[in-house]
Formats: structure tokens, sequence, C-alpha cells
């Protein structure tokens, strides 16, 4: 009873016309702002994550408790469990799924492949088949990947550019879900919109990914390692500040639109949508480098390797007149601002709020 009380309550907008949101991968980066922001509007928030040890699970029980503090409930569980899927359908009617849980990163699919076949795509399905039968059926937006680009060396991306070159499994994984999305959509009428994010950063951000570990080990004293790419042509990502991407999610929300059905009981097909969301000026590693560096105000200590990790998308660089023309989607934070937002989060984060030299690592 004490856990029906705190989904109904998670759950309840507090303004008319409020939305219900269910929100995998809430204990997640990206889901944690995405929460915040709903609740902040007053929409109905419930998040579902399953505390992975991917990467530090503090951090996410961190974020768990500052979304506690606005009184938004995380179940922990596993998008795989229908059971639990099914309850929290059976108890609330959600208006739209936000779905941002999924096994991340590049390189650990070639230590790890399972964990992405389980979230990305098996847990992707789970999702689809418990909305398909949901009534209503919510409209849903989620998570896919600037990755589905690939090996495509025509940039800026673009909605309709190829995406059948995938260079890693995680790449791979994110491509099936579009195509999986389709046959929903198509089956079942479900309102589906994908949205390619493109390398997000920001304060709460994943140690795994380069800003962030770059920040820990250059406050170490560690060497990091900087792939350029060969040809004097440098490796270059079109990183997108969390705010940017947090505002083109609620709006892809409010647009959605409600799914039609498969007895097609409302005119008109039900949307299939896909959108990048990026930043559209990539910059290269190096450059991400110097601007941590100056904001940290200590030198990197670096190892250059002159040529692409394997498994990466060589450069990076959004095209979003899509997002721009029908979400409203204007990226306005440069990575210099965003950056500094990011250091003075995690020194804080840290306690290391003091003095450079008076610091003790
Ligand atoms: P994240 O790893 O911080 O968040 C994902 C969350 O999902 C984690 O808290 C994890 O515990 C949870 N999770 C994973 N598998 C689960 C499962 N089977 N059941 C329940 N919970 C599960 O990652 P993020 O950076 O917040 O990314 C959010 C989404 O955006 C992901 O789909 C990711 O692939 C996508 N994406 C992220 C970026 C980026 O740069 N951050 C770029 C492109 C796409
Ligand atoms: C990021 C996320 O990790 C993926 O989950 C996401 O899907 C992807 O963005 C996306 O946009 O779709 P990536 O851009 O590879 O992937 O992010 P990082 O791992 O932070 O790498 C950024 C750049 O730094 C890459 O060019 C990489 O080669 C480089 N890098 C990374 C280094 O030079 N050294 C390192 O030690 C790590």
């Amino acid at each position: 009873h004490v856990w029906e009380t705190r989904v109904r309550q998670s759950c309840l907008p507090k303004k008319d016309e409020g939305l219900i949101v269910l929100v995998t991968g809430a204990a997640g980066f990206v889901g944690t702002h995405v929460s915040l922001a709903l609740k902040k509007r007053g929409d109905g928030v419930l998040g579902i994550d399953n505390f992975n040890s991917y990467y530090e699970v503090s951090l996410k029980r961190a974020r768990q408790a500052l979304l506690e503090k606005q009184e938004i409930f995380i179940i922990e569980g596993d998008i795989n469990n229908k059971e639990l899927l099914k309850t929290l359908f059976d108890l609330i009617q959600f208006t739209h799924l936000m779905h941002l849980a999924a096994q991340a990163g590049v390189r650990y699919a070639m230590q790890n492949p399972g964990s992405y076949v389980h979230s990305n795509i098996a847990g992707l399905i789970t999702l689809l088949e418990v909305c398909k039968d949901a009534n209503p059926q919510p409209a849903i937006v989620w998570a896919s990947s600037s990755s589905v680009y690939g090996l495509n060396s025509k940039v800026p991306f673009s909605e309709n550019d190829r995406t059948d070159q995938p260079a890693s499994l995680y790449a791979a994984t994110k491509k099936a879900g579009e195509e999986i999305a389709h046959t929903y959509n198509h089956i079942y009428g479900l309102s589906i919109t994908g949205l390619r994010f493109f390398t997000v950063y920001g304060p709460w951000g994943r140690p795994d990914m380069a800003y962030f570990s770059f920040t820990r080990d250059i406050l170490k004293g560690k060497p990091i390692t900087i792939y350029q790419g060969s040809n004097k042509q440098d490796l270059a990502r079109d990183f997108t500040y969390i705010d940017d991407v947090v505002k083109g999610c609620v709006s892809s929300l409010d647009t959605a639109g409600m799914s039609t059905g498969s007895g097609g009981k409302k005119k008109g097909p039900a949307p299939l949508r896909i959108f990048n969301l990026g930043n559209t000026s990539p910059v290269t590693v190096p450059n991400l480098v110097s601007i941590l560096e100056k904001h940290l105000k200590v030198k990197a200590k670096k190892n250059v390797i002159k040529m692409p990790r394997n498994g990466d998308v060589p450069f990076t660089h959004a095209n979003v007149s899509l997002a721009h023309d029908q979400l409203g989607y204007n990226p306005t934070t440069n990575l210099e601002i965003g950056l500094k937002r990011f250091v003075k989060w995690y020194l804080s984060y840290h306690g290391l709020e003091r003095p450079v030299k008076s610091r003790r690592l």
C-alpha cells in the first residue's frame, strides 16, 4: 500500500492538462534532468531504473535523492520485467512514456555485448508490448543516438541520411530500435518519436564519457589519452548541453500526440517521428581538453594516439532544422559555457571547491 501510494502521488499532475509520464532510466543522466523539468512545470512523473553498475551506482543514488526531494519516485526494476510494467500501467493511465533506459557507451559493447541486447533490444520490445496493450496507449518518446549515422562521411547529418553502416554494436542496437519502432507504429498504431542525441554533457553527467573522465584524471594528475584522426583530420563531436536536450525532449512529449490504436478508432496514422538533437557546432577532442584545462586551472598530461578508437564514429555534426521546425528546438549553450557549468558541478559534488593548490585529490 505504501508503494502504491507513492506511485500515485508521484504521478499526480499539479496543473490542468498536465502529462502523466513514465520515465525509464530516471536515475540516469538524461532521465534525471528530464524528470526534474517535467515535474517543475507540473506534470506527473514516475521513474523506473534498474540501478545497474555500468558506472558508479552512488551517482545514480545521488540523482535519485535529488528527484525524491521533488517528490519523484523511482521504482527499482528492469524494463524487461513485463509483470511489473503491466502492474504500473494497470494502476496509472500514463499519457506518455519517456524511454531513456539503455546500455549506453560505445566501447563497453566489445566487453559485454549481451547487456546491449538485454536493455536496448529486448527491453525496448517489452516496453512496446506493454504500451500496445495499455488503455489508453501512451505516446512514446525514446532515445536513439547520433551513432546510427555510423561511417556516413557526409556531414552535417540529416534524418534521411544513410544509417546502414553502424560502427559499433551499441549503434547497431539503436538502429534496430528505430526499425522496431517502425513495426510497432505500423501494426499497433503506437505514436513513437525517436530522438538522436549527439554526445550530451553537463552536470550530473556520465563518468564513462570523455569530458567527465578527462576532468577526473586531469585533477588527479593522471595522463589522459586523446584519440586524434589520421591525415591531420581531428576527430570531433557535436557536444550538446543537457539543458538544450531536455528542452527537445519536453517539446517532443508535448507534440507527440496520442496513439491511434490498432482498431483505427481515430482518423489518420499515429505519428512515427525521428529528430536530431545536436548542437550544430562540432569541437575536436584537443579543443575539448583545452577548455577543460582553462576551467580547471590545471594542465593535462596527454598521450595522443593518431587514429580513432575502434567502434567510434569519426566526426559528428547535426543538422537540426527538422527539430527546429517541428519542435521549436534551438540549442543555445556553447561548449565553453556548458563545460564551465559542468566543472562547477563536478567540484561541488566532490567537495573540491577549495583553491587548486590546497586541493587534496
Ligand atoms: P545513463 O546510463 O546515465 O542512463 C541510463 C539509465 O538506464 C541508467 O541509470 C541505467 O541504470 C538504466 N538502465 C539501463 N538498462 C536498464 C534496464 N534494462 N532496466 C531499467 N533500467 C535500465 O545514460 P544517459 O546518458 O542518461 O542516456 C540516456 C539515453 O540516451 C540512453 O538511451 C542512451 O543510449 C541515449 N543517448 C545518450 C547520449 C549521451 O551522450 N548521453 C547520446 C546519445 C544517446
Ligand atoms: C557518446 C555516448 O557515450 C554514447 O552513449 C552516445 O550514444 C553517443 O555519444 C552519441 O552521440 O550517440 P561518444 O561521442 O563516443 O559517445 O562519447 P565519448 O566516449 O565521451 O567520446 C567523445 C570523443 O572523445 C570521441 O571522439 C572519443 O574517441 C574521444 N575520447 C574518448 C578520447 O579521445 N579519449 C578517451 O579516453 C575517450
